[in-house]
């Protein structure tokens, strides 16, 4: 049984650790907040995890996938304090969302143990991962990782070099500077921001991605549109003031009750429920049609 240590027991941590016990691997979890490690281990969901005490608690372990706060000096603590306490043979897995892996790993003695996988959000259902090899990465540990993700049927992706942001978080942060962008302007409210992205863009990347789209809708009209439309789209390299402003009044979304929206009233665990069998129904229509593609 492939064993893996999860550190970090916040939003992407526990995903991962239903995903993986769903796969019947054998799961270690170190969450460093005291008071939410103890939340975690009287929850029934992660009953059958190994909470640690301490990350050299932790034997004989496969893979360490780094799921803690996404701050690059504390990544660069966490990799560089663990190194010791592991063979070279145990894969160091880092889930940032934007960081240069080679960056994470620059205080790390041995560099080519040291790798991407950038699972995406909600991490128990959707299918893909991002692989991220840095230059140092050895070729072992970019195969070693790729077939644990394709046998625990997740979609991973290997990347042909790093960049900041890697592809997914990329595509969606310049969607997400647009669209603050267009509400910041008064020219849509968020409402109705998020209702035109997700019944127009939104079904259809389900099913076509935007490079497919293009060739569909036809090149040419694309390059007349672009030529128009570039120079007027959001460019800047700042965080928007829009951003800036829930920031500073601790509007950070769901977790705070506000963000875009008002939370307060929702039952936030019903809610996530329903919007993760919407995408399970989503999955399970375009898998049906993939494998047709397939045969
Ligand atoms: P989170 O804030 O929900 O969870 C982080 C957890 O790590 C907290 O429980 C915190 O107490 C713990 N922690 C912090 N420092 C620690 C340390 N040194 N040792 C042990 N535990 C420590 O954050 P979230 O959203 O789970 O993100 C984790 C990582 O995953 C970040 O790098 C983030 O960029 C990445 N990610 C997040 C996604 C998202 O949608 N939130 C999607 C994909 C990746």
């Amino acid at each position: 049984m492939q064993h893996v240590c999860i550190i970090g027991g916040g939003f992407m941590g526990t995903a991962l650790a239903k995903y993986f016990l769903d796969a019947h691997i054998k799961v270690s979890l170190y969450e460093g907040f005291i008071a939410r490690r103890q939340e975690l281990m009287a929850d029934e969901a992660f009953q059958k995890v190994i909470f640690l005490e301490s990350i050299e608690d932790c034997k004989e372990v496969d893979f360490i996938i780094e799921a803690i706060t996404e701050n690059l000096q504390v990544k660069q603590q966490l990799f560089e304090s663990i190194e010791e306490h592991f063979p070279t043979s145990t894969t160091f897995c880092t889930n940032t969302s934007s960081y240069l892996i080679s960056s994470i790993a620059e205080n790390v003695k041995q560099k080519e143990r040291v790798i991407g996988t950038h699972f995406f959000s909600p991490a128990h259902i959707t299918p893909l991962v991002e692989v991220i090899p840095s230059a140092f990465t050895d070729e072992h540990h970019i195969q070693k990782t790729m077939s644990f993700l394709q046998s625990i049927n997740k979609k991973p992706v290997l990347l042909k070099k790093e960049i900041q942001g890697f592809v997914a978080n990329r595509l969606q942060s310049a969607l997400s500077r647009e669209a603050m962008s267009l509400v910041q302007k008064g020219i849509v409210s968020p409402e109705e921001l998020d209702f035109i992205a997700k019944w127009s863009l939104g079904i259809r990347l389900a099913n076509t991605g935007p490079l497919e789209q293009r060739d569909i809708n036809g090149i040419d009209t694309h390059m007349a549109i672009v030529n128009y439309v570039y120079p007027t789209l959001e460019n800047g390299i700042e965080p928007l003031s829009i951003h800036e402003q829930l920031i500073e009044n601790k509007r950070f979304g769901m977790k705070t009750n506000e963000g875009f929206y008002d939370w307060s009233t929702i039952d936030k665990k019903q809610y996530l429920a329903q919007k993760d069998d919407i995408l399970l129904n989503v999955i399970k229509a375009v898998s049906a049609k993939d494998e047709e593609v397939d045969k």
